[in-house]
């Protein structure tokens, strides 16, 4: 991703896009906040939110990325020096994501090596995945080998080869996640999921789960933190961004619903479905997934495949991190790419290690039931990221003024069809909601309000 116009075509660029939006934010988070919020009032809230935050949002970065060629770093600052701000803020994000994003993926490969040993049937065990992270030194190895399988990725270079591996490798998720989802969804008792899973109360809409579902569109479409830019900065002219946004939407979300369809449901035909068993937040799918493996056949097989493939969509995402990590120090320090980057895995790994040892050692530290992981996870997608969308928004709305972006959409197509939906979107709804919903939020949080 160094080289400028790297990308030789649309599909090219939508495929490299959609391998950094589809990670472990479409898999293993979607499903646990779904569950958390709600359910079908959740999904609901994400969609509408989808179409239209997501939408203005990642045609606005990706076009910043392509007027200016620059990184989020330097892209606001080139279109105005006082601005230049809201990329130092966004370039924040990424580094506090990635740590605990890095613990996660740790756990998934400790899974894999549980299935792929034939340890599947201890996971089942209601207490296997609570003792696993509450240790003090395995998770911290896991989160390990982890960080240091992406770092090898960087300093080989070998992102062409990544780009094709996914081609295979990321269909076939979707294939085994359709047939793991029908499962589920036969099971008796997991229709009352399925309907809690997709039919909205309105009566249950709160600015917390709204404040979640908007925190969850930045996270999953990696958005609010200067990678769309970085992307658009490489996008050839003549192709067409609103088109190329509504593919990323579409499969991104797509995959978020499907792995929301494989969990949810089976809280309610494995874990009965009570209040508990749907709040248990970051650990929902290591908890849940093995009791559905072992009822099936051949869920050895099955439970190492998915979870050998998510740990390929965790490893796509975090590598595109840590490359925007390391961009913005080579940018800043002009310093050797190959050194930052080992700098910048050290700091990783040791930046992580207080999210893991918050489930363990560590679990006095808490702010109001959450822990560390979770605390890092929420300052980052509920505070930073809403705060960096709103100056996103005002910034084009008021002083570049979204002429620049329609301009830039038309530089590759005739028309923008959605240009007024944008234009009303950008200058109106999209910052005075996130306003209000990040205001009320942080009153609740801080205990001034109560939601
Ligand atoms: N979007 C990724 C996911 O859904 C996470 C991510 C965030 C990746 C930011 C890159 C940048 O897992």
């Amino acid at each position: 991703m160094n080289q400028k116009n790297s990308f030789s075509s649309k599909i090219g660029f939508v495929l490299a896009a959609a391998g950094s939006a589809v990670g472990l934010g479409n898999l293993w988070r979607f499903p646990y906040l779904a569950a958390k919020y709600g359910g079908g009032t959740f999904l609901f809230i994400y969609l509408i939110l989808a179409v239209t935050f997501g939408f203005a949002l990642l045609v606005t970065e990706i076009s910043i990325g392509r007027m200016t060629g620059k990184s989020a770093l330097h892209a606001f600052s080139t279109l105005n020096k006082k601005c230049g701000f809201i990329g130092v803020l966004g370039s924040i994000i990424p580094m506090i994501i990635l740590p605990y994003y890095c613990v996660i993926g740790g756990w998934v490969t400790k899974y894999c090596q549980v299935y792929l040993t034939g340890q599947a049937k201890d996971a089942v065990a209601d207490d296997f995945f609570g003792g696993f992270i509450s240790n003090t030194g395995e998770p911290l190895i896991w989160l390990a080998l982890f960080t240091l399988a992406s770092t090898a990725v960087i300093l080989m270079g070998v992102n062409k080869g990544i780009e094709n591996i996914s081609k295979i490798l990321m269909p076939l998720l979707v294939v085994l996640s359709v047939v793991i989802a029908i499962f589920v969804v036969t099971r008796p008792g997991a229709m009352e999921g399925v309907i809690y899973y997709i039919k909205p109360d309105f009566t249950k809409v709160n600015a917390t789960g709204i404040l979640a579902a908007m925190g969850q569109i930045f996270y999953s479409m990696s958005i609010a933190m200067g990678i769309m830019i970085t992307y658009g900065s490489y996008l050839p002219e003549d192709t067409n961004i609103e088109s190329s946004v509504r593919h990323i939407e579409i499969f991104d979300t797509a995959i978020a619903f499907l792995a929301g369809l494989m969990i949810v449901p089976a809280v309610f035909a494995f874990a009965g479905g009570e209040e508990a068993a749907l709040n248990k937040g970051p650990t929902l799918m290591f908890v849940i997934l093995p009791k559905v493996f072992d009822g099936m056949a051949g869920g050895r097989i099955l439970g190492a495949a998915f979870f050998i493939l998510v740990l390929f969509a965790a490893l796509t995402s975090a590598i595109s991190l840590m490359e925007t990590v390391v961009s913005i120090f080579v940018d800043k320090t002009g310093g050797n790419r190959k050194l930052i980057t080992v700098l910048v895995t050290i700091g990783v790994i040791v930046a992580a290690i207080p999210s893991s040892l918050g489930f363990g050692v560590w679990s006095h530290i808490n702010l109001g039931g959450m822990s560390i992981l979770d605390m890092c996870d929420f300052f980052s997608n509920s505070v930073l990221m809403p705060i960096v969308a709103f100056a996103t928004c005002v910034f084009v709305g008021y002083v570049m003024k979204p002429k620049a972006v329609i301009d830039e959409v038309c530089r590759s197509t005739p028309k923008f069809k959605s240009e007024k939906l944008y234009v009303v979107l950008i200058k109106y709804v999209a910052p005075v909601f996130i306003l209000l919903i990040l205001i009320s939020s942080v009153l609740d949080a801080m205990g001034i309000i109560k939601l």
